[in-house]
C-alpha cells in the first residue's frame, strides 16, 4: 500500500542514487542483487533518506552497467525477479521510503528483440525503429557523427547494408524518436511500471534523443587539444540538445502526470544556462533536470559562490532546485576535495534549497577505488583508455564492514572493494563522530526544520575564505557558516542565537554569538533567535 502524505513529496526528499550491482549480493555470484538490497533496507530507514533511485535493473547483457537494455520489461536474473521487484516496492512503501527507477529511452541494446527486428530486413514492420542510413559517396559512414565512447557513431550493417546510429557503445544502437510508434512503446513502458507502484523515473542521457535530420557534420570543438578525448573533440549541435528533444520530454511528462504523485528527473545537458529549458514553460518537462554544479565547481569559496548563484539564477519561474554531489558516472567527490572537506560538502548539500541527491557510498567518504587494468570493465575506459575516463573507481563495490569483502558479498565481487578497513558503514554507525552519523543528523535536522527544505535562501556573499547563506521560513531563520580551508577563520555574522550542528559533531544545542571563529574546516548551522 503506498502511504501519500505530501503533495510534492520529492521537493522535500533526500534522494538516495544505489547502483544495485554494487549494492548487497545475496547469493554469492559477487554481484549486488534486489534480495541483497531489500535486507539493506534497514541501513536506508536508519539513515533516514526518503527515495532510492536504482540503475537499471532490467535484462541485459550488461555491457555497460545495464544501460544496454534487451528487455525493458523483464528483472535481468542477475538481479532477481519480477516477484523480488515486487516485493521491493511494497517494503519500500510500507517504510514510508519511494522507489524512482532509472529509464533508458535513447538506446536499446543489440540484443533487444525490437533491433533484432529492425536489423533483419528493411521490410521488417520495424525497419524504422531504429537510425538507419545510406553509405556516404565515398562508402563510408554518413557523416563525421562520434560516439561518446569513441569512434564512428556509425556501424555498418551486413544484412541491411546501412549503417546505423549509437550515441554510446554499437551494441546501444539508438531508438528512431522521430517515429511514433517507438514514442507509443516507451510510453507503454514507463506505465509497465509505474503501474507496478514505482514512484518515477530518472530519464537516462534525455537531451540527446534527437538528432539532426540533415544528418550535419558536428563542427570541431575550439577548445579541444590534443588532452582532450578523442570523441569530445567535435561540438555535438547536430546530435544533442535539439529543441525537438523538448517535445519528446513534454511526452514523457504525460505520462508522469497520467500517475498520482510521481516524479521525473532526468540527465540533461550540462550547463548551467541550458537547465531552465529542461522545466518547460507553457508545457511541463522534467521535475527536476541533474544539477552538478557541486561536482563541477573549483572547491573554492568565490567560484562556489558564483556557482550556485548562477545555477538559482538560471530557474524558470516556480522551478524547484536540486543538487548531486555523486553519481555511478561522476569521480568521488571525496577523492577530489579530501574527508574534512567532504563534511563541509554535506552541510552544504543538506542545507541548500534544493532537493539532494547523493550516491551510495558517499555517506561514509568513499573515494576513488583503483582498479588495476586486467579488471577494468567500463566500456568507456576500455575503448578510450589514458583520458582519466574510467567510471570503475566509482563504482566499486560497498564497503559494509572491515571485513576483506566488507561484507558485500561471500564470492569474487564484480569490482575490486578498496581498503575496507579504512571506511565502512559498520565502523562509522559505531562512531558518533564520523561523516556517516553527520549525514544522518544532518537529514533528521532538515527534515524536522520546515525551513531547510522549503524556506527560502538569502545568501549572505562569501567572505574570509567562508561561505555562508540563511534559510528563512515562518519568522525561523538558520545561518550556515562553511570554512572552506583547513585553518580556523573568523566567521563575520551580527547577533546571537542557538547552535545546532557542528560538523565536527562535538559541539550542539548551544548559545553562541556572532562573529564566530570557525576552526579548520568546520560549518555551522545556528539558529538564529527570533
Ligand atoms: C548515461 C548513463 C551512463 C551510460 C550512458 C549510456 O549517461 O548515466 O552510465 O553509460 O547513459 O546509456
Amino acid at each position: 500500500m503506498k502511504r501519500r502524505h505530501h503533495k510534492e513529496w520529492w521537493q522535500r526528499a533526500v534522494i538516495y542514487e544505489i547502483a544495485p550491482i554494487s549494492f548487497q549480493d545475496s547469493n554469492g555470484d559477487g554481484n549486488g542483487d534486489l534480495p541483497g538490497l531489500l535486507r539493506r533496507l534497514e541501513y536506508l530507514e536508519w539513515l533516514g533518506i526518503d527515495a532510492i533511485w536504482l540503475t537499471p535493473i532490467y535484462r541485459s547483457p550488461m555491457l555497460d552497467l545495464g544501460y544496454d537494455i534487451s528487455d525493458f520489461c523483464a528483472v535481468d536474473p542477475l538481479f532477481g525477479t519480477l516477484e523480488d521487484f515486487d516485493r521491493l516496492v511494497e517494503t519500500l512503501h510500507a517504510r514510508d521510503l519511494r522507489l524512482i527507477l532509472d529509464f533508458v529511452p535513447n538506446h536499446t541494446s543489440d540484443k533487444h528483440t525490437w533491433f533484432r527486428g529492425s536489423r533483419s530486413s528493411r521490410k521488417h514492420p520495424k525497419s524504422d525503429w531504429y537510425i538507419w542510413e545510406e553509405p556516404a559517396a565515398n562508402g563510408g559512414p554518413p557523416n563525421n557523427w562520434q560516439s561518446r565512447f569513441g569512434g564512428s557513431a556509425w556501424e555498418w550493417d551486413e544484412v541491411r547494408e546501412q549503417y546505423y546510429y549509437h550515441s554510446f557503445l554499437a551494441q546501444q544502437p539508438d531508438l528512431n524518436w522521430r517515429n511514433p510508434a517507438v514514442r507509443e512503446a516507451l510510453r507503454d513502458v514507463m506505465r509497465f511500471w509505474l503501474r507496478r507502484g514505482v514512484d518515477g523515473f530518472r530519464v537516462d542521457a534525455s537531451a540527446v534523443l534527437i538528432k539532426d535530420d540533415l544528418l550535419r557534420d558536428n563542427p570541431p570543438n575550439p577548445k579541444a587539444d590534443a588532452r582532450t578525448p578523442p570523441p569530445q573533440r567535435l561540438e555535438p549541435v547536430f546530435t544533442d540538445d535539439r529543441r525537438e528533444t523538448m517535445d519528446c520530454i513534454e511526452e514523457m511528462r504525460a505520462v508522469i502526470d497520467e500517475f498520482d504523485d510521481c516524479v521525473i528527473c532526468g540527465e540533461v545537458q550540462g550547463k548551467t544556462d541550458r537547465i531552465g529549458h529542461f522545466y518547460g514553460n507553457d508545457k511541463p518537462r522534467l521535475h527536476l533536470p541533474l544539477n552538478f554544479a557541486l561536482l563541477d565547481t573549483q572547491w573554492e569559496p568565490f567560484p562556489l559562490q558564483a556557482n550556485i548563484d548562477a545555477y538559482y539564477k538560471a530557474l524558470p519561474e516556480g522551478a524547484w532546485p536540486d543538487w548531486v554531489i555523486g553519481g555511478h558516472d561522476k569521480r568521488r567527490v571525496a577523492g577530489k576535495i579530501g574527508q574534512p572537506q567532504a563534511r563541509i560538502l554535506a552541510m552544504l548539500l543538506l542545507t541548500l534549497k534544493g532537493t539532494p541527491f547523493f550516491f551510495a557510498g558517499d555517506e561514509i567518504g568513499m573515494e576513488p577505488v583503483s582498479i588495476p587494468p586486467e579488471r577494468v570493465c567500463d566500456p568507456f575506459e576500455k575503448l578510450v583508455g589514458g583520458f582519466g575516463l574510467n567510471r570503475d573507481p566509482e563504482r566499486s563495490p560497498m564497503p559494509w564492514d572491515a571485513s576483506a569483502l566488507g561484507g558485500f558479498t561471500t564470492g569474487e565481487p564484480w569490482l575490486p572493494l578498496g581498503d575496507t578497513s579504512q571506511r565502512n558503514v559498520h565502523q562509522q554507525m559505531q562512531d558518533p563522530k564520523s561523516l556517516l552519523s553527520l549525514y544522518r543528523e544532518l537529514i533528521s535536522l532538515r527534515r524536522r526544520e520546515p525551513a531547510l527544505t522549503r524556506g527560502e535562501l538569502r545568501p549572505v556573499r562569501s567572505r574570509n575564505d567562508i561561505f555562508s547563506f540563511a534559510r528563512t521560513f515562518k519568522g525561523s531563520e538558520f545561518l550556515i557558516g562553511l570554512n572552506l580551508v583547513h585553518e580556523p577563520r573568523e566567521w563575520e555574522w551580527q547577533g546571537a542565537g542557538t547552535l545546532l550542528v557542528s560538523t565536527h559533531l562535538d559541539r550542539k544545542e548551544q548559545p553562541l554569538k556572532g562573529p564566530t571563529l570557525l576552526r579548520a574546516d568546520e560549518g555551522l548551522i545556528v539558529e538564529l533567535a527570533s
